[in-house]
This record gives C-alpha cells, structure tokens and sequence, in this order.
C-alpha cells in the first residue's frame, strides 16, 4: 500500500483520468476527496472508491471559482485531514474553433478551468503542506497539446502550455521544502472527454500515434502513481508525458 492513509485530492475525479486515478490511489490506500463539478458523477465515483474500503468524500466544486476552491478546501480543514497529494485534472476540450473565431467566452472557458483552477487549487493545498511540515505532492494535468499544438484548440494549448511552465516555477519554489510539483502531458486517451471531437477524427488519431492505438485511462493513473509517491523523489517540475509515440 503505497498510499497508506496520505490525503490526495482529485479534481474533475468523476469521469475519465480523474476517476481512473482515484480508484488506483484507492488500491494504494490513499484516503481521497473527490472534487468534481458534476455532483452526479463525483458521487459516482465515490461510491466506486468507498467500495475499495479507503475513507473518502466528495465535494461539488467548480475549480474556476476561487471561492469554491476556498469552501473545498475548508470542508478539508474541517475533517482536520492534511492534504499530502493535489491532482489538478479537471478540465474540458472546449469548442475546436480557429482563433480568429474565437470568442472571449470561449477563451476563458477552457482557460479559467485549467490555468486558474490549477493555481488556485495548488495556492490552497500548498499552503497546507507548508504548515504541516511533511512535504507533498502536486500533479498537474498538461497536455500533449502543450509540447505540439492542438491546431482550433487555440485556448486548450495555451492553457495546458502555462500549466507545465507552471509545474516548473512552482516546483522550484517548493522543492527545498519537500512539495514536488510535476505535470503529465497524455496523448490521445479513451475518455468522455474525446467524445467533444468529430468521429471522422478518430482513424487519425490512432494514425498520429506510432503505438498504433489510444491510450486507456490506467496508463496516466500508473504515471500519477509514481509521481504521488517517493519512487519519483528526485523527479522535481517535469512534464511526463505518457503518449504511445505520438511526441518524442
Ligand atoms: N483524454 C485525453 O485524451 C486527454 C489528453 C490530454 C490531457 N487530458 C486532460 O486530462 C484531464 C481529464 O480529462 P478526461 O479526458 O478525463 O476528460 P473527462 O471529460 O472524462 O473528465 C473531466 C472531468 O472534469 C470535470 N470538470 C470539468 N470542468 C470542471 C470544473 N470547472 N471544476 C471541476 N471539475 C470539472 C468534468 O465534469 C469531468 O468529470 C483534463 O485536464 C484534460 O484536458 C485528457
């Protein structure tokens, strides 16, 4: 049990990477919150994760709303749980527009998820890292988009590019005090999430990655895994990115 009894607290834990990554960290015996926008779906996953026996509870959260990442992590505070492990996965695709289409909305929707979410999520869990004095872990959700462009996902690429330079500064701030903070940049992987993109696309994806198909969610939970615990102790503001080939 690798993660006996740390407190990992997952966004965007009710479907896809999120949810795969709860119930891995719940095989290793992590206690777990579950912050997801969706209440339905978080609460899915909870009861997915309370039936592997850890302790868990899940909170409806809107990651890009500063004052609901306050409530989430005082609901935390009020467990009197630590927080040794963050993974800032939610997020969405957004419309696949072309810039010069793009509106503000659109911008900001795919934007204030992934960036803002990311730092504030990271603000709150740090600062309790800190007072507790035992380190910890933070994972960030990039993308392969950030190492190669996502062409029409003008927004998704810059927001997951600034979530691995993120990783990078935050990791140096911290790393003397025992918080490593790390990025996963997936590829193509089977979630909800690729439903948001045409079906004539999917032969090319699977063309783009030399591995010859797309990835499942438990080859990104194994990646968080590692990051999550000491075996990646000399591992410090890197993008790992687990992608069949796709970009090397
Ligand atoms: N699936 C892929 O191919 C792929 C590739 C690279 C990166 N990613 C990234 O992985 C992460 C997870 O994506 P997924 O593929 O599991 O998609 P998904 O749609 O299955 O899961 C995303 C989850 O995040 C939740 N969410 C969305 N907005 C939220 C918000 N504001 N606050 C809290 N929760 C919110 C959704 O309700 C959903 O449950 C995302 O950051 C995504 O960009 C996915």
């Amino acid at each position: 049990m690798r993660l006996k009894d740390k407190v990992a607290i997952i966004t965007g834990a009710g479907s896809g990477l999120g949810r795969a990554i709860a119930l891995r960290f719940a095989d290793e015996g992590a206690r777990l919150v579950i912050a997801e926008i969706n209440e339905a779906k978080g609460e899915e996953t909870l009861s997915l994760v309370q039936q592997k026996g850890v302790e868990a509870f899940s909170v409806t959260t809107d990651v890009s709303s500063s004052a609901a990442v306050t409530r989430l992590f005082q609901s935390i505070d009020d467990r009197q749980w630590p927080v040794d492990i963050l993974v800032n996965n939610a997020g969405n695709a957004g419309h696949l527009t072309p810039v010069h289409e793009m509106t503000d909305e659109q911008w900001h929707a795919v934007v204030d998820v992934h960036l803002s979410g990311t730092f504030y999520c990271t603000r709150e869990a740090v600062k309790r890292m800190l007072s507790v004095g035992r380190g910890g872990a933070v994972i960030n959700m990039s993308s392969v988009a950030a190492l190669r462009g996502l062409p029409g996902g003008s927004s998704y690429t810059a927001a997951k590019g600034a979530i691995s330079s993120f990783t990078k500064g935050v990791a140096q701030e911290y790393a003397s005090l025992g918080i490593r903070v790390n990025a996963i940049a997936p590829g193509w992987v089977e979630t909800p999430i690729l439903e948001n993109l045409p079906d004539e696309m999917r032969p090319m994806l699977v063309a783009s990655t030399p591995l010859g198909r797309i990835g499942a969610p438990e080859e990104i939970a194994s990646v968080a895994l590692f990051l999550a615990t000491d075996e990646s102790s000399y591992v410090i503001g890197q993008t790992i990115s687990p992608n069949g080939g796709m970009y090397t």
